[in-house]
């Protein structure tokens, strides 16, 4: 564990730091916590009269979380801002903050290399694990019980919807017949006979797959839409909000919500284009080749 907090690189972390526009003495919001490299950042610069609210629905990330931040707290000693920690998914934000109390908001979507790396949280099919990829893991049912219990049906549209894999029926059937799917090696084996990699793949053949259950089990997209479209209540006029996407999905949402939210003179986009990390970034940390950030400015009248 200790391994993921020290490999652990925020993505595109300057850059997310620099759009927030993070001042002194505000209330910033940082809605996907993971192991805190934004957070931090964030914290460093808002003074003993800012406020930092973190939220994660991941236990496990949230411990972690709360250890890095005491540590910076301490280190910043008088001139540490009050941190809120909420270990809840972010799309109950409205429950807990104020309508236009927010300076800036900030998620990172997706799973942390915390949640990659540990083979027991079953979210990777490199490592072999129990096939759980629930980010909360307090409840919810498991993706071994998403495999084993869904109809052969269901698997194909969700594994389609959610992984955009072509060849999604195939998979479905393999699974079905594999039954009783229980680890991420298993599954991963199961998908690579079914749909083998193409001569120009560049992915593993389980990427899309793995990726399909894991949105369809955490509800990433509704909770992503519920953010969003919560987020025009919490800001305060100039408020900043800033968005990183990993895939398509995440990100046709957030590209969509901008522009929606533009054209009703919500918030200004200050991002024409997604921003992308630099070669430098992808060299250092490949996971962030991915990452797409896009950005917005609070205007108009802001209505609670
Ligand atoms: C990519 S990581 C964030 C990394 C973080 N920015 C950092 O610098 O360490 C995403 C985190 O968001 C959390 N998360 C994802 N969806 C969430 C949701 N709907 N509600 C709360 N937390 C969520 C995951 O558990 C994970 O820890």
């Amino acid at each position: 564990m200790t391994n993921s907090i020290e490999r652990h690189a925020p993505v595109l972390f300057q850059e997310a730091i620099e759009l927030l526009k993070v001042r002194a003495g505000g209330t910033y919001v940082d809605c996907t916590l993971g192991l805190a490299g934004h957070a931090t950042g964030i914290a460093k610069l808002l003074g003993a009269k800012g406020h930092l609210i973190g939220f994660d629905r991941d236990p496990q990330a949230m411990a972690l979380a709360k250890e890095k931040l005491d540590k910076v707290c301490e280190e910043l000693g008088s001139q540490a801002p009050q941190v809120t920690l909420i270990g809840e998914a972010f799309s109950s934000i409205d429950k807990h903050l104020q309508p236009v109390s927010v300076d800036g908001l900030l998620a990172d979507f997706g799973v942390s290399s915390l949640q990659l790396d540990e083979a027991d949280r079953g979210f990777s099919f490199r490592t072999d694990g129990p096939l759980d990829m629930r980010m909360d893991t307090r409840s919810g049912p498991t993706a071994a019980q998403v495999v084993n219990e869904a109809s052969e049906r269901e698997l194909a549209d969700l594994i389609y919807e959610y992984g955009e894999e072509r060849r999604s029926r195939r998979i479905a059937r393999a699974i079905v017949r594999g039954r009783p799917v229980t680890t991420t090696g298993q599954l991963a084996r199961i998908v690579a006979s079914a749909a083998p990699a193409m001569k120009n793949d560049h992915i593993s053949p389980a990427t899309k797959t793995f990726q399909a259950i894991r949105i369809h089990l955490n509800s990433e997209l509704d909770e992503i839409r519920a953010l969003l479209e919560a987020a025009p209540r919490l800001l305060k006029p100039s408020a900043r909000l800033v968005v990183i996407c990993f895939h398509s999905l995440e990100d046709r949402i957030a590209k969509d919500s901008l522009r929606d939210g533009a054209r009703q003179g919500i918030w200004e986009i200050l991002t024409k284009k997604p921003v992308t990390a630099g070669e430098e970034e992808i060299e250092r940390n490949p996971r962030s080749r991915s990452a797409k950030l896009r950005a917005a400015e609070r205007t108009g009248p802001v209505k609670s």
